[in-house]
This record gives C-alpha cells, sequence and structure tokens, in this order.
C-alpha cells in the first residue's frame, strides 16, 4: 500500500452488504459493484433466501442488474430457519452457491421474522457447516425485550456465542456488525480462524449520543443500535490495530425515506456511497492508514479462505470535503449516511 497525497489499496471486498432486489437492487448495486470486488449479500429479503434454489435465482438477479462490464461478484449467504435442511445447505455450499450462512435470531431485527427461534434446534446444521468448512455469520443480539436494548449483543455473548461454540468448536463464526468493547474482547480471546468480526463504517463513526443530537436522527437508527463513546473507541481500536480476526462489513441496508421517517422507522444506514471513503478517514484520524489494508483487503478473504483481489483502488485527498446525493428510487429517495466529520479522501 502506498500513502502519500494519494492512497492505493488492494481492491476491497464488502464481507456484509444489504442489496435487496427489484428496482431498489438496481439502484444500490452500483455503488457496492464500484468500490469492492466481491460482496457478501444477507438473505434477508421478503421472503428470505432459504435454500439453493433461491440463491441461484437471486445471484442471477444480481448479475442480470450489473453493468455489463462489471466483474462485480456476489456471495451468496442462505437466512437460516428452524426448518433449515443441512443436506440442501451444503450441497449448496459445496457447490459454490452459498459462501456462508446467516442466523438472525427470530425478531432481532429487519426481516428476522422467520429466523432461528432456539440455537439449539440448529445443531444438525452447525454441525454439518462445522464438518464442512462453511462459516455461521451471525446477528449477535438476544431477542428478550426485557433486556435492555442497549444491552443485547452483550448478553448475546453469554448466553448464546458461548454455548454455541462450546457446542461446535470447529464451527468457523463471523460474529456480525459488532458494536461492543465486549464483543471486542470476546472475538480477541479467540482463535482468529474460528472467530472473526466485522465492523461497519457507522458503528466506527457514531455512538449513541448522536443518534439523538438535537433531535432524534432516524436516519443513524440501525441494529444493532450504536453504543456508548467507550465502545465506538473499543471498535476503531480493534479495526486500527491490523488485528486479522476483524474486517470490512458495511451491513449497508438501505430502506426509503419514509419508512425511515416514520412513527416506528425501520433499522438500517445506507453508507455504500461513501463506506470507503469513512473508513480511510477513521483510519486517518488514528494514525493508522498503514493497517487499512490489511483491514479493507486481506484480513476478509483470509477468513474465508479466499484470495485477495488483483487489482488495486486509487484514492487521492482533494482540498474541500466531499458531498453525496441522495438516491432516488422510484418517486421516493435513500438517505446516505453522513458521519459526523469531513470525508476528504475521493476515489480517483
Ligand atoms: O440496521 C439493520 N438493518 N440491521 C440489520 O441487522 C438488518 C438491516 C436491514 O436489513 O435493514
Ligand atoms: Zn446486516
Amino acid at each position: 500500500m502506498k500513502i502519500n497525497k494519494s492512497l492505493t489499496l488492494t481492491k476491497p471486498d464488502d464481507w456484509h452488504v444489504h442489496l435487496r432486489s427489484g428496482e431498489m437492487l438496481a439502484k444500490v448495486l452500483r455503488d457496492t459493484a464500484t468500490s469492492f470486488n466481491r460482496a457478501i449479500v444477507m438473505p434477508n429479503l421478503s421472503p428470505p433466501i432459504r435454500t439453493t434454489y433461491d440463491a441461484v435465482s437471486y445471484q442471477r438477479e444480481i448479475k442480470a442488474a450489473l453493468n455489463k462490464d462489471s466483474d462485480f461478484t456476489p456471495l451468496m449467504t442462505s437466512y437460516l430457519t428452524d426448518e433449515t435442511d443441512p443436506d440442501d445447505l451444503i450441497a449448496g455450499f459445496k457447490r459454490g452457491v452459498f459462501t456462508a450462512a446467516k442466523l438472525y435470531p427470530a425478531g432481532a431485527t429487519t426481516n428476522s421474522d422467520s429466523g432461528v427461534t432456539n440455537t439449539l434446534l440448529l445443531d444438525p446444521v452447525f454441525s454439518a457447516m462445522s464438518n464442512a468448512g462453511m462459516p455461521l455469520l451471525i446477528h449477535g443480539e438476544v431477542v428478550d425485550h426485557k433486556i435492555d436494548i442497549f444491552d443485547r449483543e452483550h448478553k448475546f455473548i453469554e448466553l448464546v456465542l458461548e454455548p454455541l461454540r462450546n457446542r461446535h468448536k470447529n464451527l468457523k463464526i463471523v460474529f456480525e456488525h459488532i458494536t461492543t468493547k465486549s464483543a471486542v474482547d470476546y472475538v480477541r480471546s479467540s482463535s482468529p480462524d474460528k472467530l472473526a468480526a466485522t465492523i461497519t463504517p457507522h458503528h466506527l463513526s457514531v455512538n449513541r449520543s448522536d443518534l439523538f443530537a438535537g433531535g432524534i436522527r432516524p436516519h443513524l437508527y440501525c441494529l444493532p443500535i450504536p453504543k456508548r463513546e467507550e465502545h465506538r473507541i473499543a471498535l476503531v481500536d480493534a479495526a486500527c490495530s491490523g488485528d486479522k480476526r476483524f474486517f470490512l462489513g458495511t451491513d449497508s441496508a438501505p430502506h426509503l425515506i419514509e419508512e425511515k421517517e416514520s412513527s416506528c422507522g425501520c433499522a438500517g444506514v445506507y453508507n455504500s456511497p461513501n463506506a470507503l471513503l469513512t473508513y480511510i478517514a477513521i483510519f486517518e484520524q488514528n494514525n493508522a492508514l498503514d493497517k487499512l489494508n490489511s483491514f479493507a483487503s486481506l484480513n476478509g478473504p483470509e477468513f474465508y479462505n479466499l484470495k485477495p483481489n488483483n487489482k488495486e483502488i486509487e484514492f487521492v485527498k482533494r482540498s474541500s470535503p466531499m458531498s453525496f446525493d441522495d438516491l432516488q428510487v422510484g418517486s421516493s429517495r435513500v438517505k446516505t449516511f453522513v458521519p459526523p466529520f469531513p470525508l476528504f479522501w475521493s476515489a480517483k
């Protein structure tokens, strides 16, 4: 990686993105396909992507929506339910249709109602995944509403993740979009080829006070919800450390403006247009630009047993900050994430 007034990275991948389908997919895909060479595509559509058959047709839809000259590769995931058939799942993995499977605790987040009600029910699935070397991606929050929303990730570690990992010691797990110091410490205490975590640009940039700065900020609302500043600092420290257990996953999750600015607004932040630029700003603020290539482009492929991309992407530092338009979708819009600091880098 070269750093000066310009910065060259191995082309990154996005290890966690929501591309949706139909018109939304057609509109958001370009931003992901421009910045990233591959992306782990989340399966929480309505209805969800459960079977190998579902994933083949969803992957076809994504590829058909790409520009003709794009070589972006969507890596597909299966949405686990209480009824997931391990034979179909592993056959899909062995055929290269699925790269991983996603565990949503039922009710944890957007379109998670068909998710898993009790992880014990999935032990045969987890055993099959473990034997096949198929990674399990986890939305790590408990769903008990008696547990405070700010404690749900912390509690998940003790009540679900640690017992699951004790039952399946060889299962490869990605703890997705971590938001707490407890998650950072937990991942750091584990074997790097068995447990890793993605970290989003928004969780590196905002804390829970930012959600209410001057009024309620629905466009910063996402799940897991941003936590106190001490947790944001722990995430920045983990990302900027170069530790291979931490890697880039934007969790870019577009929703139409009226679904966000509502009496019951949806969770999700759309950050694909400026995700890389936000990561660059965070690493620069922390004098860690020399660690960015590992976080953005090397650690993810290593965990997934894939080669890093053999292309590069170059950024230049500007004298004036970048600005970003909202995305027009039909007669509505999707608001692009704005971090609470200026973005001076842009892709060349
Ligand atoms: O904020 C979120 N939005 N968190 C998730 O886990 C799902 C996502 C979505 O699909 O909108
Ligand atoms: Zn997500």
